[in-house]
């Protein structure tokens, strides 16, 4: 009955008292996920591993469109044509935002609005920035590209694409590392009602989004690149474990992949603040 009642019997490993933890945390009551991963970034424009660049002009368009898309679509709140404020409407649901401590992340869900709801007692998409879903750390590799790495480090090179998920960066971090350092995040969005909104970086949307979508974690490093400029909503219920394919690059038809490249690409160019805000409003949502 999905952790209304936990019975427990001598539980003295480590492990079981895991999974304790786990079943007590979730249930079956129908939820959202949205993943996305942040803007363009000036590392992403010269193919550079980590880091912690800023997102570029695209970056920022794109994440103007994520600010509509979660005052409107993820909130239900509608935004005032005079005024610019957020109101509250019937349809309006109180929502959850996680970014990753890296200013790509964070400044991508920087105009997300945050009003107070339900007579004050809400902060829509109050902002919780978490380390644990922060890019997996290439360490001595950090800052360079993939050829960078082929080049001055081949054995490096060689030993990861033997082992994608156990491969350790020297001084850095595998896919194993980044498993164990999201699982508490994995236990507190398993406890959440509420939709939630996560900010992150490829190899951890990676890794979620096989977790949701039941695709073994050996796969999940394999993955095509998780696309930018796209929100992907995960509708998570009791009917979702039949749908499961395994394929890792397939999208499950649970999961909706709003796809925002066009927009991003046709209003890069568009410096005018007011007719910008003119054309994102016109995206149907
Ligand atoms: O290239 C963007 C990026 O997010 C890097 O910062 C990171 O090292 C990489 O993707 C992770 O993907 P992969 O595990 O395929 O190298």
């Amino acid at each position: 009955n999905y952790g209304q009642r936990v019975m427990t019997n001598r539980m003295r490993a480590y492990l079981p008292q895991r999974i304790v933890q786990f079943l007590t945390a979730t249930h079956p009551t129908a939820h959202k996920i949205y993943l996305c991963r942040h803007g363009e970034s000036e590392y992403n424009t010269t193919g550079r591993l980590g880091g912690n660049s800023p997102i570029t002009a695209k970056g920022v368009v794109f994440s103007e469109i994520l600010a509509r898309f979660a005052g409107e679509k993820i909130c239900g709140m509608h935004r005032d044509e005079t005024t610019g404020e957020w109101c509250e409407t019937s349809s309006t649901k109180r929502a959850r935002l996680w970014t990753s401590s890296l200013i790509r992340t964070i400044q991508t869900a920087a105009h997300i609005p945050h009003p107070k709801i339900s007579n004050g007692d809400w902060e829509q998409m109050s902002p919780r920035v978490y380390r644990n879903i922060d890019e997996i750390f290439a360490g001595d590799c950090e800052g360079m590209t993939p050829e960078d790495i082929v080049l001055n480090n081949p054995q490096a090179a060689h030993l990861r694409s033997m082992d994608k998920i156990g491969y350790r960066y020297p001084r850095g971090e595998s896919y194993f590392d980044l498993i164990s350092r999201i699982e508490p995040c994995i236990q507190e969005m398993e406890s959440y009602t509420e939709p939630v909104l996560i900010v992150s970086h490829q190899a951890i949307l990676r890794l979620i989004f096989a977790y949701l979508t039941g695709v073994d974690r050996e796969k999940a490093p394999g993955m095509n690149t998780f696309a930018q400029n796209v929100i992907y909503e995960i509708t998570l219920d009791a009917s979702c474990e039949d749908l499961i394919t395994n394929d890792v690059d397939a999208v499950p038809s649970f999961v909706v992949a709003h796809d925002f490249n066009a927009d991003v690409a046709r209003l890069e160019g568009v410096t005018d603040a007011e007719a910008r805000r003119a054309e994102i409003d016109a995206i149907p949502l």
